[in-house]
Parts: C-alpha cells; sequence; structure tokens
C-alpha cells in the first residue's frame, strides 16, 4: 500500500534493544550482577499478572545470588549478542535501519558501581560496538539505563533512595561520554522512569520488603526518583559538555487514557491519569516538579530529601528531545471496579470495545499513537522520538519460515498514525521498533514473547541453536525504511 509520506527527509527508522535482554554473557570479561540477572522465569505465570511478572522479593535476589544457572534466569543468557553482535549488525544493515537504539550495562564497566575506574574489556566490547555501528552507517541512539543497575548498589545502598548512587551514576556516565562520544550522539539516560511504581525494584532497586508500611516505601520510592532526576540532569550537563552535538532525551512510558462515557468525572480521571503520566517528563523538559506533585507530597507527607543546588540543576540541565515507550492505551472510569479489565507488562484497564488484544493481553491502539504525538508535542515543543513499539505474539516457524502477517498488519497501522501526525506538524525524530530482533521479554522472562522482524531460534529454557531468521516483517519493515514510509 502506498501513500504520500510525511515523514522528515533524515528520519530515523531502527529498532532497539536492551542491554539485559539482549546481550547475555552475563558474568564475562568481569561483569558483574545487575537487577537483571535476579529476574527468574516462572513458567505458568498469569499474563495478566504484571505484579508479581516483576517483582522480585529478598529471598529470591538471595537464591539467585547463590546459583550461576541460565536456564531459570534468561536475561544471563539473553541472545548472546555480545558474542554475536556483528552478525545481527549485517542483518540490521541489510534491513535498512538507519538506527538502532541499545543500552549500555552499567556493570560491564563498572561490576558493583562503586568503582571509580571502569573494566577495560568493558569499553572495548562497546567501542567495538559503537564503531561497527558507524561502519554500516547505523545510528546509535544509547540508553544509559535500561533495568540493569549494579545489584550491589541494590544489597549495599537500598539502591537509588541513597543519595551516593548519583555520584556513582554521574561517573558512570562521564566514562561513557568519555570513551564512546565520538561514536554516540544520542542518548538516553534512564529508560521509563515513570516505571519507579510498576517495578520499583527494577527501576531504582527499591525492595519493599525493606519498609515498614507502603508510605514508607512510596516515600522511598520518590526520593529514589529525585536522585534520578537530578542524575539525568547532570548526565546532561556533561553530555552537552563533552561531546560535540550531544542531544539527550527524556524517556516515559506513554499510558494515554481516555475516559469511558462524557461523564465530566469520567473525564476528569482520564485526565488525572494523563498528568500523573507527564509528571515524569514535566520535571525533565520544565526542570521543575509540578504544583500539583508539590502538593500531593505536601499532604501525604512524603519528603523528599534535597541537596542545596538540586533545582538549579534541575532547571539548568533540561533535555533536548522527548522519547518515549508506546504500547497501549487504558480507559478511566468511575465505574471501573465492577467492569471486565484487559492487561499486560504496564497497565491494567478496563477493556476498551473499539480495540483488539495482543496475546498477552495488551490493548492494540494505533490511534492512540497518533493522539499521544500530538498531545506531548503540543505540551513540550520539543522533537519527538518514538524509541518503543511492538507487539509480542507467539511465532511459529515452519519450514524456516515465519509468516507474522499480523505484526506487518500491527506495524502498517501504527506507521499511517505516525504518517497522519507528522502531517499535522508534529516534529518527529525517528521510529526505533521494540526487540526487532527477538530477545527475552522484560516483564515475563519468555523467549516465546517475540517482537521481532528477526526470529531467533530459541525456547524460554534457553533450548535451541540461536540461529537467526528473517520473518516476512524483516522484508516489509526493508521496504518500509528504503520508501520513508510511502510504502506500507
Ligand atoms: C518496556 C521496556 O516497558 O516494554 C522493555 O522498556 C520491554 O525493556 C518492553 O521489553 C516490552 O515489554 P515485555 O515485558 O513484553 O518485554
Amino acid at each position: 500500500m502506498a501513500m504520500k509520506s510525511y515523514f522528515p527527509k533524515d528520519f530515523l527508522w531502527g529498532g532497539a534493544i536492551a542491554a539485559n535482554q539482549a546481550e547475555g554473557a552475563w558474568n564475562v570479561d568481569g561483569k558483574g550482577m545487575s537487577v537483571a540477572d535476579v529476574a527468574k522465569y516462572k513458567p505458568n505465570i498469569d499474563k495478566k499478572d504484571y505484579v508479581s511478572q516483576w517483582h522480585v522479593s529478598p529471598k529470591q535476589i538471595e537464591e539467585a545470588m547463590k546459583t550461576d544457572d541460565t536456564v531459570y534466569y534468561p536475561k544471563r543468557r539473553g541472545i548472546d549478542f555480545y558474542h554475536r553482535y556483528v552478525e545481527d549488525l549485517a542483518l540490521f544493515e541489510e534491513m535498512g535501519m538507519k538506527c538502532l537504539r541499545v543500552s549500555i550495562a552499567w556493570t560491564r564497566l563498572f561490576p558493583n558501581g562503586t568503582e571509580k575506574e571502569p573494566i577495560q574489556a568493558g569499553i572495548d566490547f562497546y567501542v567495538r560496538l559503537f564503531k561497527e555501528m558507524r561502519k554500516r552507517n547505523i545510528e546509535p541512539l544509547v540508553t544509559l539505563s535500561h533495568y540493569e543497575m549494579p545489584l550491589y548498589l541494590v544489597n549495599h545502598y537500598d539502591g537509588w533512595v541513597s543519595r551516593e548512587v548519583v555520584d556513582m551514576f554521574v561517573n558512570y556516565a562521564k566514562v561513557c561520554f568519555e570513551y564512546f562520544g565520538q561514536y554516540v550522539k544520542y542518548w538516553l539516560t534512564f529508560n521509563e522512569i515513570d516505571s519507579v511504581f510498576r517495578h520499583p525494584f527494577t527501576t531504582v532497586g527499591v525492595v519493599e520488603e525493606k519498609y515498614s508500611s507502603k508510605k514508607e516505601a512510596e516515600n522511598a520510592i520518590y526520593q529514589a526518583l529525585h536522585h534520578q532526576f537530578v542524575a539525568s540532569s547532570l548526565a546532561t550537563k556533561y553530555a552537552h559538555e563533552m561531546i560535540k552535538d550531544a542531544k539527550v532525551g527524556c524517556m516515559l512510558t506513554r499510558t494515554l487514557a481516555y475516559p469511558l462515557t462524557s461523564n465530566p468525572e469520567d473525564v476528569v480521571l482520564a485526565q488525572r491519569h494523563n498528568r500523573e503520566n507527564y509528571f515524569y517528563s514535566d520535571v525533565q523538559v520544565f526542570g521543575e516538579y509540578p504544583l500539583f506533585m508539590k502538593r500531593y507530597f505536601e499532604e501525604n507527607n512524603i519528603v523528599i530529601e534535597k541537596v542545596e543546588g538540586d533545582e538549579e540543576i534541575l532547571k539548568q540541565h533540561t533535555v533536548d528531545f522527548v522519547s518515549f515507550s508506546y504500547y497501549m492505551s487504558m480507559i478511566k472510569s468511575v465505574n471501573e471496579e465492577s467492569m471486565e479489565k484487559v492487561g499486560g507488562n504496564l497497565i491494567t484497564s478496563v477493556k476498551n470495545l473499539y480495540l483488539d488484544i495482543s496475546d498477552w493481553g495488551w490493548q492494540v491502539d494505533p490511534v492512540g499513537l497518533r493522539i499521544s504525538l500530538i498531545d506531548l508535542y503540543d505540551r513540550y515543543h520539543l522533537p519527538l522520538f518514538v524509541v518503543e513499539n511492538g507487539i509480542g505474539s507467539i511465532d511459529e516457524l515452519v519450514d524456516g519460515q515465519v509468516h507474522d502477517d499480523y505484526r506487518i498488519d500491527y506495524f502498517r497501522r501504527h506507521f499511517e498514525q505516525m504518517n497522519l501526525a507528522c502531517k499535522e506538524g508534529v516534529e518527529m525524530m525517528g521510529y526505533t521498533s521494540w526487540g526487532c530482533i527477538d530477545i527475552v521479554s522484560a516483564s515475563t522472562s519468555q523467549m516465546s514473547k517475540r517482537y521481532g522482524f528477526i526470529y531467533v531460534d530459541a525456547d524460554d529454557l534457553g533450548n535451541g541453536s540461536y540461529k537467526r531468521i528473517k520473518k516476512d516483517s524483516f522484508y516489509w519493515y526493508q521496504k518500509v525504511i528504503k520508501s520513508n514510509g510511502a510504502e506500507l
């Protein structure tokens, strides 16, 4: 299907992966353990139960630290991108990808997070990776922290609750800019910074069981979040100082909410949800906490300890662009208690009768992507980058082929809406589909939840040849990129 493309000429079409879901090699070349290495695969997990999918208890951490098992800890093996990145980049190049979003495993450079100097083998790996990308004309977009903080900092510093972690992270960020800045211009600081309350362990290293009440845990999470905001601003400052033309973005999970009905109370609920979602990017774009959050803290006795100068740091070092992940929309209603729910990784919501749902119960809403793009642009007036979007599906490998027309249909419908957003004046920098090659799922640690244009022959327990196989969608995306979005 051909249509007029409104995508900018230099639009960065690409794909995205994260170190902890792709690299594997969890304990080689001096790498330390990260929070991802204790995430256990739980067979027969309830697809809607996202809380227990993500939850890691103190007992589970202890157990995980005692074992070298990689069968039930799939993020330790990933898809072996650490050793196979050249082959994978060659496939991305063949697809025509102009950009690849990756993250750096903090623990590959600083095994505990506390060290002053990085491990050379870790630096060498990323230099090789970024050089290879440049050689293939694939622009790197790099996340400094994607759910993979050093486990040591969780066990010895209460994660991001401790102020000292800010300095450790900033040291890590400066090392990244120093060694990789000549190859990498586009940076993201924290992946889905708003996920602090959905899965605090993975995001800020907060173990909720350590706190005597929900209230105390909530306070600790806001404290940890404040530290990430400050660290993000400082990383932005140093990126700007150390790398010529560096562009730094924030990264939000856009969880768009609609009112179920025109009942103004439903509209208020949806509006409240959306403002709470925007709170995170508001801080990173406007450089200050919004009044409604300050009031919330006051009225709920949440005390965030700040160091003198924090407010200036937030104000002075705001982001250059806004990036976000987009998977689904949700519904708000005053009557939602009694209504049928659907859900998944991120949110549970009242079922939207106008939308399809994925194999994992996520509500597929392409028009919601256009709405999100327009709303975000109107709010921030900054260029936008969709850095995650895609559908997790069960793919079948038959006679060496995967006919994933459902994936093509998903992307086609989302790209049409992006094109319309561009037509309506939204400034878009690029689009990186999530898991452009199959990787381990963040929430369920499954391999069978596949997002890729490239199939990886491995099952949930890690059996398989790990051979890479091009799916039908591979050839389709190749055409899309070549035509800059005109051939869908
Ligand atoms: C996002 C994360 O929330 O969703 C990714 O940033 C993750 O790391 C993606 O993989 C899809 O979620 P899942 O659980 O299906 O892998």
